[in-house]
C-alpha cells in the first residue's frame, strides 16, 4: 500500500491496530502486539497516543512483545528499546505494564537462551502475535535478523552487522558506544505472525523493492516475508520510487 506521505501511512497503520484493539474488545478478548522500534514507527505511536486522548482508545486488553533490544544495554538508559516504548508509547497509554515484554537485556549471557526460550513461549501461550508491525534495515534486516539469518530462527542472541551499528550511531554519542550484540525475535518467530505490518519511508526505496520484487532470500531477510500470508508493506511515495 502506497501512501503520499510517511504521516498518511502512518495513520493507516494506527488505525488498523485500533480497529484490532476495538474488535477484541468487543469479544472481551487480548490483542496480542508484536511492535517495532527505530525512527520509522515514531509517527505512528504518536497517532495511537492521540487516539487514546482524543477518541478513548484503550490498552487495557493489549499484549504487547517487543521485536527486539541491545545487548547489553541497561533498561533506562535513553538508547534502550525499553526506553523507547515508554518513551513513544507505554508512558502515555493505559496498558498494564504486566502486559509489556521487551527482550530482557539485563540477563547474564549464559542465561539468555532460556530467556529467549520463555519469551518464545508466552508468545505461543497466547495463541500467537494478532498482529506484527516491523520496520526494515537498509540491509534488508527485520527486527535484528541481519542478512544470513535463517527462516527457521527463533528468538536469540546475534550479532549486529557494521552497517547496522552504523546507521544507528546516531542515538548515541559515537559507534563505538552502539551495542556489538542483540537479542532479536527470529524470522519463523515474525512468520507466525497472523497479520504483519511493515512500514517503510523515504530513502529505503532500493531494499523496498528487492524486498518485494526480489528473489526470496535469506540474504535479504525482509524477502521471505513474501512467503507470509497476511503482509502488507505500507510505504509512502519516496520509498515506492524503484518498485
Ligand atoms: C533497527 C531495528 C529494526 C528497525 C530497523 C530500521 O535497528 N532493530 O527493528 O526496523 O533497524 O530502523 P529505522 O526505522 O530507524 O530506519
Amino acid at each position: 500500500a502506497i501512501y503520499p506521505s510517511s504521516k498518511d501511512g502512518s495513520r493507516y497503520v494506527a488505525q488498523q491496530i485500533a480497529q484490532l484493539i476495538r474488535e477484541k474488545q468487543k469479544n472481551n478478548q487480548l490483542c496480542v502486539l508484536g511492535l517495532a522500534t527505530g525512527s520509522t514507527p515514531i509517527s505512528m505511536y504518536a497517532e495511537l497516543v492521540r487516539l487514546h486522548r482524543e477518541e478513548g482508545l484503550s490498552f487495557k486488553n493489549v499484549v504487547s512483545f517487543n521485536l527486539d533490544e541491545y545487548y547489553p544495554i541497561e533498561k533506562d538508559a535513553f538508547q534502550s528499546y525499553w526506553s523507547f516504548m515508554h518513551r513513544h508509547l507505554f508512558n502515555h497509554v493505559d496498558i498494564d505494564p504486566a502486559n509489556i515484554h521487551i527482550p530482557d537485556a539485563n540477563w547474564p549471557k549464559e542465561e539468555i537462551k532460556k530467556h529467549c526460550a520463555f519469551y518464545e513461549e508466552a508468545i505461543e501461550k497466547l495463541g500467537g502475535v494478532d498482529l506484527q508491525i516491523l520496520g526494515i534495515g537498509n540491509n534488508g534486516h527485520i527486527g535484528f535478523n541481519e542478512p544470513g539469518s535463517s527462516i527457521y530462527s527463533k528468538t536469540r542472541l546475534v550479532n549486529l552487522d557494521n552497517g547496522t551499528r552504523l546507521a544507528n550511531a546516531y542515538e548515541f554519542q559515537n559507534m563505538s558506544k552502539v551495542p556489538r550484540l542483540a537479542i532479536t525475535m527470529g524470522i519463523s518467530t515474525i512468520l507466525k505472525a497472523k497479520r504483519i505490518l511493515l512500514m517503510a519511508w523515504g530513502m529505503k526505496s532500493a531494499i523496498v523493492a528487492k524486498a518485494v520484487e526480489g528473489h526470496v532470500t535469506e540474504q535479504v531477510p525482509a524477502s521471505i516475508l513474501q512467503q507470509h500470508g497476511d503482509c502488507t508493506f505500507v510505504i509512502d511515495e519516496p520509498a515506492a520510487q524503484e518498485l
